[in-house]
């Protein structure tokens, strides 16, 4: 089409992103400004017509944690199209744009909850993890370890707080490496009002919580939290027993993360119910630095070749080798592509959201038994997970 751009925003967008996505989010236009601030319009993106907005997007530079290590990841939030220009290949052509800019960066990866599918496989993302509700009876969690007592937050525990954070989601594959826009969501949740508590002295925290209470009509309330982390045996049980102190106005405890997150194997009986309430895509935005910057299994050692067609990024497609020695990867160009699969199927592979066997069984990659056995072990983990929206 004549004249259609995508890039930064400038300050006369303001008005005409208000509306569209006010009226795409179903909430007053004037609430719009709030939200492109605290995102940072230096992160705002806009595919223009001449000069006038017709879709905008924003993006929320963060990491995400793979094989132990913080690979740079860039959030996808509030994708807009105006209501009535929608179905003509606006939102489609905003996100190629994003997928090329990402790509010539050299940003890894990019990730999103998608509204839809179709829009963003489009374009090379693929569903690469979820996000799981996890809820628990307060009464069975009287664990009776008060071994670490329990104190209210105070801001000087911040960057303790982060500390144990990251230690904690390391261990989880998928977790966010929080930027400040995910974190100002743990302290302070949209309409609500949530009460961090710490266990360890200050400077040596071993874990904390951060939960909201939601009231139901008899005036008993379930405990939402925001957040959850504890690097030491001693503060889990602690926090799980300071959480069952609160069962005679507390019924459930609910909060997310993983499928199968360790902490609820210290409750007693089977009372917890695991939910699934979002799914996360993931895009390979480059190759060789995505490659190179997860972790990989400290036991494995090998030579991965791989083929990837990427139609969006020049950067991307062809053949590429890993080499993966002590937990480590370096990844080149070159080699035999002895997997073989389109950008859009390592997005769910490299997250380890499925393993290489198993996506060639259902026609997603094709490779040799080797190159499958490889990447099966390469890509080894639990289930990807996120705790956290954006
Ligand atoms: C989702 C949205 C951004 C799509 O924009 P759009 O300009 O209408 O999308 P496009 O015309 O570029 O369509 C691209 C592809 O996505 C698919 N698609 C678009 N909207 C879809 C929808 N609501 N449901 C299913 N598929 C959809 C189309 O089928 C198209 O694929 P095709 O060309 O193979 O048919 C737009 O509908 C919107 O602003 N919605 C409200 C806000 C929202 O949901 N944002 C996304 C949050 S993750």
């Amino acid at each position: 089409m004549r004249g259609r751009s995508y890039g930064k925003y400038v300050e006369g967008d303001a008005e005409a992103l208000g509306e569209m996505l006010g009226r795409s989010f179903a909430f007053p236009p004037a609430e719009a400004r709030p939200w492109l601030d605290r995102v940072g319009t230096g992160n705002v993106r806009v595919l223009r017509d001449g000069a006038t907005p017709s879709a905008c997007l924003m993006r929320i530079p963060m990491g995400q944690w793979f094989g132990g290590r913080s690979v740079r990841m860039e959030g996808v939030a509030g994708v807009a199209v105006p209501l009535e220009r929608r179905g003509q290949g606006l939102g489609a052509a905003l996100m190629e744009g994003l997928v090329r800019e990402l790509g010539d960066d050299g940003v890894p990866l990019s990730a999103l909850y998608p509204a839809t599918q179709s829009l963003y496989r489009k374009v090379g993302y693929e569903l690469a993890g979820g996000r799981f509700e996890l809820t628990v009876p307060a009464r069975s969690l009287a664990i009776g370890d008060r071994s670490l007592p329990l104190r209210p937050f105070s801001s000087a525990d911040r960057p303790d707080v982060e500390r144990v954070y990251a230690a904690w989601a390391a261990s989880r594959p998928g977790y966010l490496d929080r930027g400040e826009y995910v974190w100002s969501r743990v302290g302070a949740p949209r309409g609500e009002v949530a009460y961090g508590y710490v266990a360890g002295r200050e400077g040596e925290l071993e874990g904390y919580v951060f939960l909201t209470q939601r009231r139901g009509p008899d005036g008993r309330h379930d405990l939402h939290l925001t957040d959850v982390a504890a690097v030491t045996a001693r503060a889990a049980r602690s926090i799980l027993t300071f959480l069952g102190d609160q069962r005679s106005v507390a019924m459930d405890v609910v909060w997310h993360g993983g499928p199968a997150e360790p902490l609820v194997g210290l409750i007693a009986e089977p009372t917890f119910a695991v939910r699934l309430t979002h799914t996360w895509m993931l895009r390979v935005t480059h190759v060789v630095n995505a490659l190179e910057a997860r972790g990989y299994p400290a036991g494995v050692t090998g030579e991965l070749e791989l083929e990837v067609r990427d139609e969006l990024c020049a950067e991307n497609d062809g053949r590429f080798t890993l080499r993966v020695e002590g937990g480590q990867g370096a990844a080149c160009r070159g080699g035999t592509g002895g997997l073989r699969l389109p950008v859009r199927a390592l997005a769910p592979l490299y997250a380890g959201h499925a393993s290489a066997s198993a996506l060639r069984q259902v026609g997603a990659i094709d490779g040799s038994d080797h190159a499958v056995a490889l990447a099966d072990a390469l890509f080894a983990g639990p289930s990807p997970s996120m705790c956290d929206l954006f």
